[in-house]
């Protein structure tokens, strides 16, 4: 079930260089909404940016959705000038969320700069649902940029932090982190944030024969299946098709089905 509603701001707050966190409230949205879904959101009334923009939820609680985004281009410097009090058109929740999975235990989170935004609310569901407190490794070009680490501390997590100038924890990739942390047989890893990160977090996860979940990105402009817009080459066949769509099919891909080659 998917809905489109104009939605409160509740809070809008700067968290980092470029960065800001919005809360909504969207009652049906964060009832039907899973970790690892996103929504459509038209960062202001008309036909400027034609486009909405994607945005996955950072947060889903009781009626509000939370959003954490960096400013990219035009859509998110226009979003960034909202106030509480304002509404906002949203769509969602769309797309395939990551699978919960009992049976692991391990769950090792992979977060590459603004990847960390699906993050939150997959943790806080692993927690309450399979009732064990992830690992994170959250990975940034440098202090300036390292989001949530307080938050996933405060649930109980283990987090490991890895810059790429070594401000703050290791001057380390999070696919060299991973690799220390050794996932063994019962672990596995969720990923999100750039493509490269992510191939190279794969890379690790096969050597260790472990599986990963990978949020996937592409530039979208239905968000529903339909445009053909976001496809990426798989190495599998959905619905007699390589080329799957990003918004539709996933965002959340076990990477084994990936063609990385193509990237
Ligand atoms: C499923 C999904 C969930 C996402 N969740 C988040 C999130 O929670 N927080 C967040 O900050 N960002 C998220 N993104 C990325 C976000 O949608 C883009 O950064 C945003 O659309 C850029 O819009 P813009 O108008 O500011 O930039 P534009 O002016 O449209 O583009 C600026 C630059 O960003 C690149 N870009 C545009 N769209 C994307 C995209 N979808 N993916 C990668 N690069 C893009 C362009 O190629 C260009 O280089 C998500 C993307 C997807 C597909
Ligand atoms: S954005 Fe239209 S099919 Fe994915």
């Amino acid at each position: 079930m998917r809905f489109l509603r104009e939605c409160e701001i509740l809070r809008h707050d700067h968290v980092a260089l470029g960065h800001y966190r919005l809360v909504l409230h969207a009652p049906e949205i964060a009832r039907a909404a899973r970790p690892g879904q996103f929504c459509m959101l038209e960062v202001q009334p008309g036909y400027y940016p034609f486009l909405r923009r994607p945005m996955c939820f950072e947060r889903i609680h009781g009626d509000t959705i939370s959003i954490l985004y960096k400013v990219e281009g035009e859509g998110t410097r226009l979003m960034s000038l909202l106030s509480s009090g304002q509404r906002m058109n949203v769509q969602g929740p769309l797309g395939k969320p990551f699978p919960l999975e009992s049976g692991y235990e391990r769950h090792i989170l992979v977060a590459g700069g603004i990847g960390i935004a699906p993050f939150p609310a997959l943790a806080e569901a692993i927690i309450r649902e399979l009732g064990t407190a992830p690992e994170v490794i959250i990975a940034a070009r440098s202090r300036d940029w390292l989001l949530c680490a307080d938050d996933f501390r405060a649930m109980g997590c283990e987090v490991h932090l890895a810059t790429d100038d070594g401000s703050v924890g290791e001057k380390a990739f999070a696919s060299e982190v991973l690799r220390r942390l050794a996932p063994g047989p019962g672990s596995i890893v969720y990923c999100c944030g750039p493509l490269l990160m992510m191939k190279a977090t794969h890379v690790v996860c096969e050597s260790f024969n472990v599986p990963c979940l990978a949020s996937l990105e592409a530039e979208m402009a239905c968000g529903d299946g339909v445009c053909l817009g976001c496809v990426i080459q798989a190495k599998v066949e959905i619905e007699a098709e390589r080329m799957v769509r990003v918004c539709y099919d996933g965002p959340v891909f076990d990477t084994r089905m990936i063609d990385w080659a193509a990237y």
